[in-house]
């Protein structure tokens, strides 16, 4: 038999194309590898969000070129991001490479694999599908994606994904509801609504369909048996009224909102073309703090934007601090080619951006460990995972506000525990099971 291997880069839309990869390679026939030298189609999917990012892929890349030199016969395939934003130079550039395509075109690896790998040259990068309607191949039995829309409208002016994942497409309303209660069926007790702005879903559906991201979170509630649903990312401008009162209303939907900050300083938000500024994004928050006391607030920051000051960066710990956030996923800006930020003047030099990254890493950490510590003693709602990794006497799963809890004793993977927390660290939170609230 055939063998492929896939290697996923960058966020969990990836991971989420990259089941819809599996799926389709494993219906032309073909059998997973453990590792790229097993493989006869070695396939990467890639990001190219930060140029890091492209970075770590070329260096897998060399690899499969040293593989494919040894091994002629093996067929390289690079799907994803960083292969739609080379799609005018990749083959030039990269000639061992097989075959090439964007994220809304993963059905053409379908047709090249049922051609025998003999499609000719060149790169597959329209929007044919969303990866959502292509058959899966699911890693987690208990937990899955649900993709609702494709693409951003956003003009965020240091973001690459636009030109890499095209205009906004919802998926219509009904194919939505369908595929959840596929999956519930199937066994998932906890979805992840996928999109690249997931509160604005539906704007672009037609009149007749047109549902909202609020009227989704409420239907998504009637699932009996669908325990949780998270949901990545929202977007501020579009955290409306509605969005607010469903997720506060839902019986499922967690405790915990990830939203987007990029920058604490108006004038840095305003070259963003973030559509906020650091006064209404501290009102939105407040908002969604009265209607959810009990929420996970996370976010991405951005360092060193262009023309970034001392002060716009003071800005930023100081929303930091108003906010209070569980934790941050924190970023030096990288010039991505195509972006408007790319051209600005006044690129920040290197080590000012580092010693910001730095100190606002000090500064997530120390909240990190208050807001942990501040759950000593509480009762959270844990899915479990599985057996920690180091421990067997002990099992891991995430708290509804999406913390990593260890705990004892040990209970399978699936079920939802009530877990009385007796210590945190910034990391992750231990304890003792209380309850089984689903086995
Ligand atoms: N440089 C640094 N970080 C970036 N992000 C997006 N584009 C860039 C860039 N050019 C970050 C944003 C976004 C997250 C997924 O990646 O914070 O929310
Ligand atoms: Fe995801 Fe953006 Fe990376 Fe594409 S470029 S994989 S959308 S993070």
């Amino acid at each position: 038999m055939r063998r492929y291997h896939v290697t996923t880069f960058g966020c969990q839309m990836n991971d989420h194309d990259s089941e819809r990869i599996r799926g389709l390679l494993e219906s032309s026939g073909l059998g997973e590898a453990s590792s790229p030298a097993d493989a006869d189609v070695i396939v990467f999917n890639t990001c190219t969000i930060r140029e890091k990012a492209d970075g770590r892929f070329l260096q897998h890349l060399m690899h499969a070129r040293a593989l494919k030199q040894r091994d002629p016969s093996k067929r390289i395939v690079v799907g994803g991001c960083w292969s739609e934003s080379m799609k005018d130079t990749l083959f030039e550039e990269h000639p061992f490479v097989d075959f090439a395509f964007g994220p809304g075109s993963i059905s053409r690896l379908g047709d090249y694999l049922q051609a025998g790998g003999t499609l000719p040259e060149g790169h597959f990068s329209t929007f044919d599908e969303f990866a959502g309607d292509l058959p899966a191949n699911r890693e987690r039995p208990h937990q899955g994606w649900l993709q609702i829309s494709q693409g951003c409208n956003s003009v965020c002016s240091y973001c690459i994904v636009p030109s890499v994942r095209g205009r906004e497409q919802s998926r219509p309303w009904q194919v939505l509801i369908d595929e959840a209660e596929r999956l519930v069926a199937d066994g998932v007790c906890e979805l992840t609504l996928l999109g690249q702005n997931v509160n604005s879903y539906g704007r672009d559906l037609p009149v007749s369909d047109r549902r909202s991201f609020a009227e989704l979170i409420t239907r998504l509630d009637a699932i009996e048996r669908l325990a949780r649903v998270r949901y990545t990312s929202p977007h501020p401008k579009d955290m409306r009224g509605d969005v607010i009162e469903a997720l506060a209303a839902s019986r499922t939907a967690c405790a915990h909102m990830h939203l987007p900050l990029q920058s604490g300083s108006s004038t840095v938000l305003k070259r963003m073309r973030r559509t906020y500024d650091a006064a209404r994004y501290l009102a939105l928050v407040e908002r969604i703090r009265a209607a959810m006391p009990r929420i996970a607030l996370t976010t991405d920051i951005i360092v060193g934007f262009p023309g970034e000051t001392d002060a716009d960066f003071a800005d930023t710990l100081a929303v930091y601090e108003a906010v209070g956030y569980d934790h941050a996923f924190t970023f030096i800006y990288s010039p991505r080619r195509g972006t408007e930020a790319a051209t600005m003047a006044e690129q920040v030099p290197d080590d000012v951006k580092h010693a910001r990254l730095e100190a606002l890493v000090a500064v997530v950490q120390r909240h990190a460990r208050e807001r942990n510590a501040a759950l000593v003693g509480s009762h959270q709602q844990v899915l479990v995972e599985g057996p920690s990794r180091t421990d067997p006497s002990t099992a891991r799963g995430r708290s509804d506000g999406n913390k990593t809890v260890i705990f004892s004793p040990p209970r399978p993977a699936g079920s939802l525990v009530d877990v009385v927390i007796e210590s945190a660290t910034s990391q992750t939170l231990r304890g003792t099971v209380a309850a089984t609230i689903l086995a």
